[in-house]
């Protein structure tokens, strides 16, 4: 590919893994290089440009990190003037150790950094120095330095980064640090501008996003607050909200969800275990009884309320005992959908330092995960089951997947809906009878 010696911009691919807030990141980044004059190359192999935003919050997802890498080694040396750069969380956590492993990379910059990418970029270009930048000195300037991002139909915006709590199998506050929130009014000015440019739902992004706006100056504010304060913009849709957690979600929150028609009814709030002594080491800061009622809270006060969790199975001492709560707390939950884990002993964490042993084996992971993931499938699926013969509201996101010639979109519980229709459904909103169902997603006809 030809390039401009003077600027030299070319153009940008960036993979990403993991959470959300990782592919808002990489969004920002992206956002950033074309403000910078690169445009988007559609593979690695267009590219003058190389990112991984990675994940460290399980073992497969730092290998996957550095397979992808491994892979792009050929392409640097069919072109020396490829710059690979490492974002995010593993940036953040391994830091120059990235360099030894993969010598070919020459920026990693941590999750304080990433939209200083522009001028990281012109720096290696400049001198053909290697950039480390996992300092925690600064504030993360995510939003306020942007101009432009792409306008979509659905976006994402952070209104906080960062974690307080200290679950103790859990990376996520080293490599995102403390909790730190936008403030208020700059989040409803962001969104005002997504919305005029044309989007039409958000989803506001935070590891811990009940505690929202705790430490704000010059007063502090709240989660309920600021989804009102969202919930207000002209031609917002859909105002969605993730990720919970049981300590801080108010029951008082669910007041916004009855008072906001565009507030969606879907909760994912992440259970982890149902035994109280594996929740105890895990530091989670409540019980089997006290998650069951939330559940009941939130089920009285919105019916519909879709419920999503997240669960980690082979824990640290997690004994057949434990691992059978864990099973009647899904029954009892009867999530909508549920991620389901095996536990991964990570650097950096509470458990890893104060020697909490890694001492369920694999291979009792692996069952526990089978049978668990099954019963939630089977469950999931009976659930969906009794929608079938409703009427629900959808919010078209283009072609299935799985069948080009479907249309797909989301209810107001964020699940997948499939139509037959001829003409294109994107963007819009449009009302489905269930036909029939499956765990993963309800099938329909328009009405
Ligand atoms: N901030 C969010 C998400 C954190 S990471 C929250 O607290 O809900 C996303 C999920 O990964 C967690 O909810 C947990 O289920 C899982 N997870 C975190 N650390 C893990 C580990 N060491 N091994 C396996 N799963 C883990
Ligand atoms: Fe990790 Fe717990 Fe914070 Fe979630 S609440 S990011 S699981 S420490
Ligand atoms: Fe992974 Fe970091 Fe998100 S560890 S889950 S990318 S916050």
């Amino acid at each position: 590919m030809a390039h401009q010696t003077t600027t030299r911009a070319g153009k940008a691919f960036v993979y990403t893994i993991g959470c959300q807030m990782n592919e808002l990141d990489s969004e920002l980044a992206m956002a950033t290089l074309e403000g910078d004059g690169l445009n988007v190359a559609a593979r690695p192999a267009d590219a003058d440009v190389l990112l991984v935003n990675t994940c460290s919050v399980r073992e497969k997802a730092e290998e996957k990190a550095y397979s992808w890498l491994g892979r792009m080694k050929v392409l640097k040396r069919e072109n020396p003037d490829l710059v690979i750069g490492v974002l995010g969380c593993m940036a953040q956590k391994e830091g120059k150790l990235i360099f030894r492993r993969a010598p070919y990379v020459d920026i990693v910059a941590g999750t304080a950094h990433f939209t200083k990418i522009d001028e990281y970029v012109r720096q290696v270009r400049a001198t053909g120095k290697r950039i480390l930048a996992v300092g925690r000195d600064e504030e993360v300037e995510t939003e306020k330095r942007l101009k432009a991002r792409e306008t979509r139909q659905s976006a994402y915006v952070a209104v906080m980064r960062g974690c307080d709590h200290h679950c103790t199998y859990c990376v996520v506050p080293n490599t995102r640090g403390m909790e730190s929130s936008r403030p208020l009014e700059e989040i409803v000015e962001e969104c005002k501008i997504l919305v005029g440019e044309g989007t039409q739902e958000i989803t506001l992004l935070g590891q811990n996003i009940d505690s929202y706006g705790k430490r704000l100056q010059p007063r502090r504010r709240t989660l309920s607050e600021l989804l009102y304060a969202v919930a207000d913009i002209q031609g917002l849709r859909r105002l969605r909200f993730i990720t919970s957690h049981p300590s801080d979600l108010k029951p008082e929150l669910f007041q916004a969800f009855k008072d906001l028609p565009n507030l969606m009814p879907y909760l994912h709030f992440p259970a982890q275990s149902g035994s109280d002594s594996v929740l105890k080491r895990m530091r989670r800061g409540y019980t089997f009884e006290r998650y069951l009622e939330l559940v009941a809270a939130a089920r009285e006060a919105v019916p519909d309320m879709g419920l999503a969790g997240d669960t980690i199975v082979g824990f640290s001492g997690e004994t057949e005992e434990d691992f059978e709560k864990t099973i009647e707390l899904h029954e009892r939950t009867r999530f909508q959908n549920a991620y389901i884990f095996m536990y991964s002993e990570r650097d950096y964490t509470p458990a890893k330092e104060q020697g909490l042993p890694d001492d369920v084996p694999l291979e009792l992971k692996k069952r526990r995960i089978n049978r668990l993931m099954k019963l939630q499938r089977q469950w999931a699926a009976e659930e969906n089951q009794k929608k079938v013969g409703t009427v629900t509201e959808v919010f078209g996101e283009g072609p299935s997947r799985k069948d080009p010639d479907k249309q797909e979109g989301r209810n107001p519980q964020n699940q997948v809906v499939i139509v037959e229709s001829g003409r294109e459904l994107k963007g819009q909103l449009y009302k489905v009878e269930i036909t029939s169902a499956t765990d993963a997603a309800l099938y329909g006809r328009l009405v």
